[in-house]
């Protein structure tokens, strides 16, 4: 009887196999489970070349040579340049003592300049008037973070990342003494009811305990 070729030739061979691919048939077999000793396919093979030579670069730059920054070090270096670039916003740094309401004009006035300063972009978000546009009317009875002096310094110094105010404003660093002007010409702003102010948010808004500085506002609809 003529051999059939690709079939099992006896009962260790009882797989399919090919006659070309007789040379590359292992020895071994599990469970009938037979392996082809076939070639990586080329594009894998040099990809995994690739990853050596990358892998032996990486070790030379970062551990070897120590020319790359370790991750303790990146860490540092990205601190490093969001002090310089934000300030340290830590509220404690704060002397608040110094933060006594002013009412002179010129105070008042300076805490205007820094309101509107295109720097600071209070005004893209709160409105020239601080009447509110993306975030909340400053000038009438209804805060969330307090409305006293102490209260808006800190508002303005930490700011609310999540809500989308920045600490200070904007990056821009806001000197300890113009931000009491600053947060001094807030507070003078209560109840000056600016054209188009913005309805307070009821459900973010506690009604303010401190007594407005000029007439009481009529925030109530
Ligand atoms: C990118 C927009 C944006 C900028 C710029 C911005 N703010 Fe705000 N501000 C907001 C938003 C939004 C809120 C509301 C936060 C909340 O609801 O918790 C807010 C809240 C406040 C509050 C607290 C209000 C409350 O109800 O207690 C004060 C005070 C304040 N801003 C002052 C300022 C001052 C002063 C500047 C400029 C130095 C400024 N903001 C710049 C968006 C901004």
């Amino acid at each position: 009887m003529a051999e059939q070729p690709n079939k099992p030739k006896n009962e260790t061979d009882k797989n399919l196999i090919l006659d070309d691919e007789r040379d590359l048939l292992m020895d071994h077999e599990y469970d009938g489970i037979q392996e082809l000793d076939n070639n990586m396919p080329p594009w894998w093979l040099y990809g995994f070349y690739i990853t050596i030579v990358f892998a032996v670069g990486y070790l030379l730059y970062y551990d070897v040579l120590g020319w790359g920054p370790s991750q303790e070090e990146e860490y540092e270096i990205e601190m490093a340049m969001a002090a310089e670039r934000f300030g340290s916003i830590a509220q404690e740094s704060f002397d608040f003592s110094q933060a006594v309401l002013l009412t002179d004009a010129a105070s008042l006035e300076r805490g205007r300049e820094v309101f509107n300063a295109s720097t600071n972009l209070c005004t893209t978000c709160h409105g020239q008037n601080a009447q509110g546009l993306v975030g909340p009317d400053l000038t009438n009875d209804y805060w969330k973070h307090g409305c006293d002096l102490e209260s808006l310094i800190v508002s303005i110094k930490v700011g609310f990342p999540n809500r989308g105010m920045p600490a200070y404003g904007s990056t821009v660093r806001i000197a300890d003494d113009d931000l009491v002007k600053l947060a001094s010409y807030i507070v003078s702003l209560r109840g000056s009811n600016p054209t188009g102010a913005k309805a307070p948010d009821m459900s973010r808004s506690v009604l303010c305990e401190e007594p407005a500085p000029v007439e009481e506002a009529t925030a109530e609809e």
